[in-house]
């Protein structure tokens, strides 16, 4: 089923790169001959090679893999040494998607949590780690995970919390996703190739967005779902007054009673390029 969707990509790419061949000869012979751009098609193709495992869907047809115990030092979650119920995460991935067809420098893993969070990270560093998908908790009594306290709150990891043997807790290119149920593969540059400005004074605000927000927030439906899309239909900035949503960024908390968001630690200056950012993007609305 992959190989023959990958099969019919390559044909596809095949056949784009005759027609553009084709297309230069004929715009030659006739410069007005308006036939969509090959590039075009090209784009929208290269995008699409993307890969989902539903966690959920898998352990409901018992396909999750085997049980293997493992402890790991210094659970930068739990703040101390733990046991879990797991099973290898690359077997697991491996069973699903044809890896051999993937190009790993140009992909990124992307977790889904329950509530939206998306963390990611490229695709080769969590290859060459030691990734492995808890289910309980060993260290749990009565209950399969010991609470996490997280902003006064109390929560467990169900279903899946993601865990490393071998990833120095404090290498926060290394994602530890809890409440995990989805992963998927995507280009590597699918958000910038997306969002990335064309105006270069935007490229400080898009890149604080992309470091800081986007695990969290889409624009034009590309990011995470955690909190509120930013930019479509309506743009934040179209209805909060400019100088409290630069505000806002800086300190959720002193606006909003139990705010979800967390203070990031950003300058008032940087909250500013990044809200520049934003009125940049009203003006650059798509739905995706
Ligand atoms: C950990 C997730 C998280 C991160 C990271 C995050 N936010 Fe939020 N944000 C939220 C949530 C959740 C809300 C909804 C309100 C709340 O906090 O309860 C929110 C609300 C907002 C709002 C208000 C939206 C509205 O319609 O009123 C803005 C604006 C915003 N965030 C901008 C940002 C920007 C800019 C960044 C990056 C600098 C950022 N957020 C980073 C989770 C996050």
């Amino acid at each position: 089923m992959k190989s023959t969707k990958n099969k019919l990509f390559i044909s596809f790419l095949l056949i784009c790169s005759f027609i553009s061949c084709n297309q230069k000869k004929e715009q030659e012979l006739n410069p007005s001959n308006a036939i969509p751009s090959a590039a075009a098609i090209v784009e929208q193709i290269v995008n699409q090679p993307e890969y989902h495992i539903d966690l959920l869907d898998l352990k409901t047809k018992k396909k999750l893999g085997n049980d293997t115990i493992v402890t790991v030092i210094n659970d930068p979650v739990y703040h101390k040494t733990k046991k879990y119920n797991t099973v290898n995460a690359l077997t697991l991935i491996a069973n699903e998607i044809d890896l051999s067809k993937i190009d790993a420098k140009s992909t990124k893993i992307v977790f889904e949590c329950i509530d939206g969070y998306k963390p990611e990270m490229p695709l080769t560093l969590f290859l060459a780690s030691k990734p492995y998908l808890a289910f309980k908790d060993l260290d749990a009594k009565g209950t399969d995970w010991e609470p996490i306290s997280k902003n006064g709150n109390k929560m467990d990891a169900a279903p899946f919390y993601l865990v490393y043997t071998n990833a120095p807790a404090e290498n926060d290119h290394y994602k530890w996703p809890y409440n995990l149920i989805k992963i998927h593969l995507e280009p590597i540059d699918k958000s910038k190739t997306a969002l990335y400005p064309k105006d270069p004074l935007m490229v400080a605000g898009y890149t604080l967005f992309q470091n800081q927000c986007i695990t969290c927030h889409a624009i034009n439906g590309i990011g995470g779902e955690m909190g509120p899309e930013l930019n479509y239909p309506k743009s934040v900035t179209e209805y909060w007054v400019e100088t409290e949503l630069v505000n806002y960024i800086v300190n959720p908390a002193s606006y909003r009673n139990k705010v979800k968001m967390p203070t990031l630690g950003i300058t008032k200056q940087q909250s500013q390029e990044i809200v520049g950012y934003l009125k940049y993007m009203a003006k650059n609305k798509k739905k995706n």
